[in-house]
Protein backbone atom coordinates (compact mmCIF):
# COMPACT_ATOMS: atom_id res chain seq x y z
CA UNK A 1 0.00 0.00 0.00
CA UNK A 2 1.29 3.31 -0.59
CA UNK A 3 2.31 6.03 1.24
CA UNK A 4 -0.65 8.93 1.96
CA UNK A 5 1.08 12.93 1.63
CA UNK A 6 -1.52 15.75 2.92
CA UNK A 7 -0.74 19.04 2.56
CA UNK A 8 -2.75 21.18 4.69
CA UNK A 9 -2.33 24.74 3.72
CA UNK A 10 -3.91 26.27 7.16
CA UNK A 11 -5.45 29.92 6.63
CA UNK A 12 -3.18 30.48 3.43
CA UNK A 13 -2.42 31.61 0.80
CA UNK A 14 -4.05 34.92 0.63
CA UNK A 15 -4.85 35.02 -2.95
CA UNK A 16 -6.94 32.29 -5.40
CA UNK A 17 -3.97 32.87 -7.58
CA UNK A 18 -1.40 32.05 -5.46
CA UNK A 19 -3.48 28.94 -4.51
CA UNK A 20 -4.17 27.95 -8.09
CA UNK A 21 -0.14 28.21 -8.59
CA UNK A 22 0.41 26.13 -5.53
CA UNK A 23 -2.10 23.49 -7.13
CA UNK A 24 -0.33 23.42 -10.29
CA UNK A 25 3.09 22.74 -8.50
CA UNK A 26 1.19 19.59 -7.04
CA UNK A 27 0.12 18.53 -10.21
CA UNK A 28 3.06 18.15 -11.98
CA UNK A 29 4.80 16.06 -9.46
CA UNK A 30 1.50 14.06 -8.68
CA UNK A 31 1.73 12.56 -12.49
CA UNK A 32 4.24 9.83 -11.59
CA UNK A 33 3.98 9.79 -8.06
CA UNK A 34 2.72 6.68 -5.80
CA UNK A 35 1.39 8.11 -3.19
CA UNK A 36 -2.02 9.63 -2.55
CA UNK A 37 -2.10 13.24 -2.01
CA UNK A 38 -4.63 14.86 -0.51
CA UNK A 39 -4.41 18.88 -0.72
CA UNK A 40 -6.40 20.38 2.47
CA UNK A 41 -7.55 24.34 1.18
CA UNK A 42 -9.33 26.86 3.00
CA UNK A 43 -13.17 26.71 2.46
CA UNK A 44 -12.78 29.45 -0.52
CA UNK A 45 -10.69 27.85 -2.96
CA UNK A 46 -11.84 23.96 -2.78
CA UNK A 47 -14.52 24.99 -5.44
CA UNK A 48 -12.06 26.23 -7.82
CA UNK A 49 -9.47 23.53 -7.25
CA UNK A 50 -11.90 20.75 -7.42
CA UNK A 51 -12.23 22.00 -11.22
CA UNK A 52 -8.52 22.52 -11.64
CA UNK A 53 -6.83 19.51 -9.91
CA UNK A 54 -6.17 16.06 -11.89
CA UNK A 55 -7.14 12.43 -10.29
CA UNK A 56 -4.13 11.85 -8.70
CA UNK A 57 -5.26 14.68 -5.91
CA UNK A 58 -8.05 14.48 -3.54
CA UNK A 59 -9.10 17.58 -1.79
CA UNK A 60 -10.07 18.28 2.48
CA UNK A 61 -11.32 20.87 3.79
CA UNK A 62 -9.93 21.65 7.13
CA UNK A 63 -13.12 21.87 9.31
CA UNK A 64 -17.01 21.24 9.13
CA UNK A 65 -19.93 21.31 11.45
CA UNK A 66 -22.10 18.58 12.92
CA UNK A 67 -25.46 19.69 10.91
CA UNK A 68 -26.91 19.27 7.94
CA UNK A 69 -28.35 22.64 7.37
CA UNK A 70 -29.73 25.19 9.25
CA UNK A 71 -29.47 28.63 11.27
CA UNK A 72 -26.08 28.08 11.50
CA UNK A 73 -24.09 31.05 10.88
CA UNK A 74 -20.98 30.83 9.31
CA UNK A 75 -20.95 27.41 9.33
CA UNK A 76 -20.45 24.65 6.34
CA UNK A 77 -22.11 21.12 6.39
CA UNK A 78 -20.75 17.71 5.25
CA UNK A 79 -23.29 18.00 2.63
CA UNK A 80 -22.39 20.58 0.72
CA UNK A 81 -18.61 19.69 1.14
CA UNK A 82 -19.98 16.30 -0.52
CA UNK A 83 -22.21 17.63 -2.82
CA UNK A 84 -18.72 19.95 -4.48
CA UNK A 85 -17.02 16.33 -4.79
CA UNK A 86 -14.19 16.97 -1.77
CA UNK A 87 -14.11 14.04 0.10
CA UNK A 88 -11.97 14.44 3.16
CA UNK A 89 -12.45 16.59 6.14
CA UNK A 90 -9.51 17.23 8.81
CA UNK A 91 -11.38 17.61 12.22
CA UNK A 92 -9.63 17.87 15.71
CA UNK A 93 -6.84 19.89 14.20
CA UNK A 94 -5.16 20.50 17.29
CA UNK A 95 -4.79 24.81 16.32
CA UNK A 96 -8.70 24.34 16.41
CA UNK A 97 -8.63 22.33 19.79
CA UNK A 98 -6.78 24.96 21.05
CA UNK A 99 -8.09 28.53 19.26
CA UNK A 100 -11.47 27.77 18.91
CA UNK A 101 -12.18 25.71 21.81
CA UNK A 102 -13.12 23.01 20.05
CA UNK A 103 -13.42 19.94 22.48
CA UNK A 104 -13.86 15.45 22.14
CA UNK A 105 -17.28 16.34 22.46
CA UNK A 106 -17.61 18.65 19.13
CA UNK A 107 -15.09 16.77 17.08
CA UNK A 108 -17.22 13.44 17.84
CA UNK A 109 -20.25 15.14 16.47
CA UNK A 110 -18.18 16.23 13.45
CA UNK A 111 -16.85 12.82 13.01
CA UNK A 112 -20.21 11.16 13.14
CA UNK A 113 -21.68 13.52 10.63
CA UNK A 114 -19.04 14.07 7.94
CA UNK A 115 -19.33 9.87 7.83
CA UNK A 116 -22.75 9.66 7.77
CA UNK A 117 -22.61 11.81 4.73
CA UNK A 118 -20.37 9.68 2.74
CA UNK A 119 -16.99 12.06 3.54
CA UNK A 120 -14.05 10.45 5.07
CA UNK A 121 -12.16 11.68 8.17
CA UNK A 122 -8.84 12.98 8.59
CA UNK A 123 -8.50 12.76 12.57
CA UNK A 124 -5.93 14.38 13.93
CA UNK A 125 -4.93 13.73 17.72
CA UNK A 126 -1.05 14.40 19.61
CA UNK A 127 0.04 15.56 22.98
CA UNK A 128 1.01 18.88 24.39
CA UNK A 129 4.73 19.55 25.70
CA UNK A 130 3.35 19.06 29.12
CA UNK A 131 2.39 15.21 28.69
CA UNK A 132 5.47 14.72 26.34
CA UNK A 133 7.81 15.28 29.60
CA UNK A 134 5.63 13.04 31.51
CA UNK A 135 6.80 10.37 30.02
CA UNK A 136 5.54 7.41 27.40
CA UNK A 137 3.02 5.88 29.26
CA UNK A 138 0.82 9.53 30.17
CA UNK A 139 1.58 10.24 26.65
CA UNK A 140 -0.23 6.88 25.66
CA UNK A 141 -2.84 7.43 27.95
CA UNK A 142 -3.71 10.54 26.68
CA UNK A 143 -3.76 9.29 23.31
CA UNK A 144 -6.12 6.65 23.91
CA UNK A 145 -8.25 8.81 25.40
CA UNK A 146 -8.63 11.23 22.71
CA UNK A 147 -9.35 8.11 20.23
CA UNK A 148 -11.95 7.08 22.64
CA UNK A 149 -13.98 10.08 22.81
CA UNK A 150 -13.45 11.23 19.38
CA UNK A 151 -14.15 8.14 17.58
CA UNK A 152 -17.09 7.32 19.86
CA UNK A 153 -20.01 5.14 18.11
CA UNK A 154 -18.17 5.31 15.06
CA UNK A 155 -18.10 2.22 12.99
CA UNK A 156 -15.74 2.42 10.14
CA UNK A 157 -14.11 0.69 8.04
CA UNK A 158 -10.52 0.99 6.31
CA UNK A 159 -11.20 3.62 4.00
CA UNK A 160 -13.07 6.22 4.98
CA UNK A 161 -10.62 7.36 8.20
CA UNK A 162 -7.07 8.47 8.83
CA UNK A 163 -5.68 9.19 11.89
CA UNK A 164 -2.83 11.99 12.06
CA UNK A 165 -0.53 11.55 15.32
CA UNK A 166 0.86 15.24 15.57
CA UNK A 167 2.65 16.03 19.16
CA UNK A 168 1.11 19.58 19.52
CA UNK A 169 4.49 20.90 20.22
CA UNK A 170 6.32 19.63 17.13
CA UNK A 171 3.39 21.87 14.82
CA UNK A 172 4.62 24.85 13.32
CA UNK A 173 7.54 24.90 15.86
CA UNK A 174 10.33 23.89 13.37
CA UNK A 175 11.19 20.78 16.20
CA UNK A 176 9.42 17.80 14.33
CA UNK A 177 9.28 14.51 16.83
CA UNK A 178 11.82 12.22 16.47
CA UNK A 179 10.75 9.65 14.40
CA UNK A 180 11.50 6.86 16.45
CA UNK A 181 9.48 8.10 18.62
CA UNK A 182 6.77 9.11 16.05
CA UNK A 183 6.62 5.23 15.12
CA UNK A 184 6.40 4.17 18.65
CA UNK A 185 3.27 6.15 19.00
CA UNK A 186 2.05 5.03 15.85
CA UNK A 187 2.41 1.81 16.19
CA UNK A 188 0.54 2.15 19.59
CA UNK A 189 -2.55 3.66 18.21
CA UNK A 190 -2.26 0.63 15.30
CA UNK A 191 -2.84 -1.34 18.28
CA UNK A 192 -5.81 -0.02 19.50
CA UNK A 193 -7.38 0.43 16.76
CA UNK A 194 -6.66 -3.18 15.56
CA UNK A 195 -7.83 -4.53 19.65
CA UNK A 196 -11.01 -2.32 20.00
CA UNK A 197 -12.01 -1.38 16.63
CA UNK A 198 -10.75 -4.81 14.56
CA UNK A 199 -9.56 -2.57 11.97
CA UNK A 200 -6.05 -3.65 10.42
CA UNK A 201 -5.07 -1.07 7.49
CA UNK A 202 -6.13 2.24 9.00
CA UNK A 203 -3.27 4.81 7.76
CA UNK A 204 -1.88 6.45 10.62
CA UNK A 205 0.29 9.82 9.39
CA UNK A 206 2.95 11.71 11.41
CA UNK A 207 2.55 15.76 11.31
CA UNK A 208 4.59 18.62 12.78
CA UNK A 209 7.20 20.83 11.65
CA UNK A 210 7.73 18.11 8.34
CA UNK A 211 10.08 19.62 5.57
CA UNK A 212 12.03 19.02 2.87
CA UNK A 213 15.34 18.24 5.00
CA UNK A 214 13.65 16.29 7.62
CA UNK A 215 11.18 14.23 5.41
CA UNK A 216 14.29 11.25 5.02
CA UNK A 217 13.71 10.56 8.63
CA UNK A 218 10.26 9.26 8.50
CA UNK A 219 10.39 7.77 5.01
CA UNK A 220 12.38 4.70 6.25
CA UNK A 221 10.00 3.33 8.59
CA UNK A 222 7.10 1.15 7.20
CA UNK A 223 5.16 1.99 10.11
CA UNK A 224 4.63 5.78 8.83
CA UNK A 225 1.92 5.53 6.21
CA UNK A 226 2.31 8.90 5.65
CA UNK A 227 2.69 12.89 6.70
CA UNK A 228 0.66 15.63 7.23
CA UNK A 229 2.38 18.83 5.82
CA UNK A 230 1.97 22.63 7.26
CA UNK A 231 4.09 25.40 6.65
CA UNK A 232 6.23 23.43 3.68
CA UNK A 233 3.15 22.56 1.61
CA UNK A 234 3.30 26.19 0.06
CA UNK A 235 7.03 26.23 -0.56
CA UNK A 236 7.18 24.32 -4.06
CA UNK A 237 11.06 23.40 -3.33
CA UNK A 238 9.62 20.81 0.06
CA UNK A 239 6.61 20.21 -2.03
CA UNK A 240 8.77 18.85 -4.76
CA UNK A 241 11.46 16.77 -1.84
CA UNK A 242 8.35 15.77 0.43
CA UNK A 243 6.81 13.91 -2.57
CA UNK A 244 10.25 12.96 -4.75
CA UNK A 245 11.29 11.20 -1.32
CA UNK A 246 8.22 10.26 0.64
CA UNK A 247 7.46 7.03 -1.17
P1 LIG B 1 3.54 22.24 10.36
O1 LIG B 1 1.99 21.91 10.57
O2 LIG B 1 4.05 21.30 9.33
O3 LIG B 1 3.58 23.66 9.94
O4 LIG B 1 4.20 22.01 11.70
C1 LIG B 1 1.54 20.61 10.59
C2 LIG B 1 0.05 20.59 10.81
O5 LIG B 1 -0.77 20.96 9.96
O6 LIG B 1 -0.36 20.24 11.86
Amino acid sequence: MGKTIIFNWKMNPETLKEAKDILNAVKKLSQSAKQKIIIASPFVYLETLVKSKNKKIELASQDVFWQEKGSYTGEISPTMLKNMEIEWVIIGHSERRQHLNETDEMINKKVLAVLKAGLKVILCVGENSAIRKKGDKTIMDFIKKQLDKDLKNVEYSVNNLIIAYEPIWAIGTGIPCKSEDAVKIIKFVKKILNTKYKIQNTKILYGGSVNGENIVNFVKYKEIDGVLVGAASLKKEAIKNIINKFK
